[in-house]
């Protein structure tokens, strides 16, 4: 049997096909644009990603015996407001999980509701990118649109909604929406009332390797497919890249470097740090993870090489940085404000330290270190609560470049250990259409039956340490240039 994982990204949707045994036969990857109306803003068509996982599932199948496709399942961006009339139109553009307009919402829902009450009803407090402000700004903005709204929901699950018409979610990917009670897995009534929504307009809740329904005939017919290919619930990207790179167990660590970045930990109990600095979120395993978000991460190397430098020779422009630890030149990675764990949508990009001297090579340095200083960051917070790290997956595009995954063992100060397959969310994706349709027993299984290693990055003394003195004056600039 086959399975196809969908990574329904922020610049592209990846589709990757894999057979029983866990192996990648095919990836296809189709981009679609992000526009950004105003600062700070970020938002996309939901049309453009059904249309491009379309034409992407076709080409993905293109070769192979398409009887032998048995499910397809998801690996979503988080957090993203879909809101569909009443007839499943459209009402405006998704708005982005990188998107900070709801400062004020934010504020409102974290000091005039109170974050010990949001804490209590969902296990987390507001940020600026989650769902529920979101529904509060469409609500004071945009009257006329918010009057129009018969359901609610995430990214992926519009694609699963266009291709089973199954009105479903996920418990990793509803964990984002500010709407679940995360510790029981359900909507919490509070946060409905909050908003100023019914319980009708949200999807129903499963767990991410569930069978939510079957391929539309038509679609299945269109796509060549046979009957009955079963649509499984899948996952936040971040709770399937770690499925996908076997970050599933307690204590187990990954990091992505996509457009975000991401530290995940999986813990097998539910759990909230006191200052709700860290998500606490259901994973896709049936269990729970603490999770800290940085909003520009590979999106910062992107920015500064193509838009700046105008190249994306991204290892061209890498090659001679070798100085590490060395570099004079800090660099804040806040281009769309920053969440974890500094939570404000205000925040904004910085270098500092130049001198005459100082080159283009010290420059993009500074950018790839800024971000391991980011991940940093919320990583000091998952160790102040306790946690155990020592090692870490990792996964995402930046993951590719050979020099910041030394960075990151350095800056971490954490074996590095690298997966065959950097296809984080959609190998995960695929895995959980693997479970969900009987070919292992549970996420778990699949993971230490498919996922390998292609090696591991250790940290090397000499640089831990000048990277330590490095990153405790990275911690002391954001801070400084705060009220800037
Ligand atoms: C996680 C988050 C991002 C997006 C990226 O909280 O907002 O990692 O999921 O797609």
């Amino acid at each position: 049997m086959l399975y196809i994982g969908i990574d329904l990204g922020t610049s592209a949707v990846k589709l990757l096909l894999m057979d029983k045994k866990g192996q990648i036969l095919k990836i296809v990857s189709k981009e679609y644009p992000i526009a950004f109306p105003r600062p700070g803003w970020s938002e996309q068509n939901p049309n453009d990603w059904l249309g491009r996982s379309l034409e992407g599932i076709r080409e993905l199948t293109a070769e192979c015996d398409k009887a032998q496709v048995a499910g397809i399942s998801f690996g979503g961006q988080m957090h993203g407001l879909v809101a569909l009339d009443e007839n499943d139109a459209v009402i405006r553009p998704a708005i982005l999980w990188n998107d900070g307009r709801t400062g004020k919402e934010t504020d409102y829902l974290n000091d005039v509701i109170g974050k010990e009450k949001l804490s209590a009803y969902t296990a987390n407090i507001a940020f600026a990118g989650f769902t529920a402000p979101k529904i509060l700004w469409m609500r004071e903005s945009e009257p006329e649109n918010f009057a129009k709204i018969n359901k609610i929901m995430l990214p992926k699950d519009y694609l699963a909604y266009m291709l089973s018409g199954s009105f479903c979610t996920d418990v990793s990917d509803a964990s984002g929406m500010l709407l679940m009670d995360v510790k029981n897995r359900r909507w919490s009534e509070e946060m409905i009332g909050i908003c100023g929504i019914k319980k009708e307009m949200l999807p129903a809740i499963y767990e991410s390797y569930e069978v939510v329904g079957t391929l539309k005939p038509k679609i299945a017919a269109e796509l060549g497919l046979g009957d009955g290919v079963k649509v499984i619930a899948g996952a936040g990207d971040n709770a399937a890249a770690a499925v996908g790179t076997g970050t599933v167990g307690n204590g187990m660590c990954n990091i992505s470097l996509g457009t975000s970045g991401t530290i995940f930990v999986a813990s097998d109990t539910f759990g909230v740090d006191r200052h709700n600095a860290l998500h606490s979120f259901a994973h896709a395993d049936g269990t729970y993870h603490l999770m800290g978000c940085m909003l520009s991460a590979a999106s910062c190397n992107k920015w500064w090489s193509e838009d700046i430098l105008g190249t994306s020779d991204f290892a061209a422009e890498q090659e001679g940085i070798t100085a590490l630890g060395e570099n004079r030149v800090f660099y804040l990675p806040y281009l769309m404000g920053e969440r974890s764990p500094h939570n404000n949508p205000d925040a904004r990009a910085a270098f500092l330290g130049m001198s005459m001297d100082t080159t283009r090579r010290d420059m993009t340095q500074a950018v790839l270190e800024g971000v391991i200083f980011g991940l940093r960051d919320s990583l000091e917070v998952a160790k102040s609560l306790g946690l155990e790290i020592s090692r870490t997956r990792i996964c995402g595009g930046g993951a590719k470049s050979p020099l910041w995954r030394r960075m990151a063992a350095n800056i971490l100060n954490l074996d590095v250990e690298i997966p065959a397959s950097e296809e984080g969310p959609a190998f995960g994706a695929a895995m959980l259409a693997a479970v969900g349709c009987g070919e292992y027993e549970s996420v778990k299984a699949a993971a230490e039956a498919v996922v390998k290693l292609a090696g591991t990055v250790e940290p090397e003394r000499e640089l831990v340490e000048k990277y330590e003195e490095r990153y405790q004056k990275f911690r002391r600039i954001y801070p400084a240039v705060k009220e800037l």
